[in-house]
């Protein structure tokens, strides 16, 4: 049936939903409309969610903003397991003006980030984020061009420095006071896929 009430479909799929962007070992990755805004904001209100993803709850409007009109160029998805949303994954090639901040230049070139967070806390330490950002990689490598896929994680969160490593990701420079959370700066390492990522 074309159209429909938006009701959820099994599997969770509703009519109209956007098709995924990206799909590998029951992953779905399928761009954020505005139905998603009330779970994302659900999400982010989950201390053990925004203590490492923005550092605060956030508002519909805000996501609306940043996620829905910014207009850069930014693949912001929802992340579905088997149908079943389980959290947001944005992907994008760097601008030359987004580099500095990772250290990198223009020079460099087809380098692609990502950031992750799963929305339920009761889905952390499972294996879920390593099978999701290792299989996010080997595609932006092998279907997006990406010479380099690089992550950035707070050096204090170490769940999430652990699951990059498992998924394939390398420690390759320190990024002092890297973003500020409530007035503290907080130093983060970039990371890069891959085994001749440097060390
Ligand atoms: C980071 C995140 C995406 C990782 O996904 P995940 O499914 O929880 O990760 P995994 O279960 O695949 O791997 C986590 C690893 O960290 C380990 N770990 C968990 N807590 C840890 C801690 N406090 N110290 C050290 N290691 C820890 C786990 O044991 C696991 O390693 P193992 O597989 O060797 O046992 C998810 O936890 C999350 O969304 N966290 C909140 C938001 C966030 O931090 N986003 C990332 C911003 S960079």
């Amino acid at each position: 049936m074309v159209g429909g009430d938006g009701a959820a479909a099994p599997g969770g799929y509703r009519a109209g939903m956007p098709e995924p962007v990206m799909s590998f070992d029951g992953f779905d990755l399928v761009p954020i409309t505005e139905a998603d805004l009330p779970r994302i904001v659900a999400w982010r209100s989950r201390p053990e969610v925004h203590e490492w993803y923005g550092g605060r709850p956030v508002t519909e409007d805000e996501i609306r903003r940043r996620h829905l009109e910014s207009g850069e160029p930014v693949a912001r998805c929802i992340v579905r397991l088997h149908g079943r949303p389980v959290g947001h994954l944005q992907f994008y090639e760097y601008l030359d003006e987004w580099k500095g901040a990772i250290g990198l230049g223009p020079s460099d070139t087809g380098v692609w980030g990502l950031d992750v967070y799963l929305g339920d806390p009761a889905l952390h330490g499972r294996g879920i984020g390593t099978r999701l950002v290792r299989g996010v990689a080997e595609r932006l490598a092998a279907d997006h061009g990406a010479e380099r896929v690089v992550i950035d994680p707070h050096v204090e969160n170490l769940a999430a420095v652990q699951c990059y490593e498992r998924a394939g990701f390398r420690r390759v420079r320190l990024l002092p006071a890297y973003e500020r959370v409530r007035g503290a700066w907080r130093d983060a390492w970039l990371m890069e896929f891959g085994d001749d990522a440097a060390t």
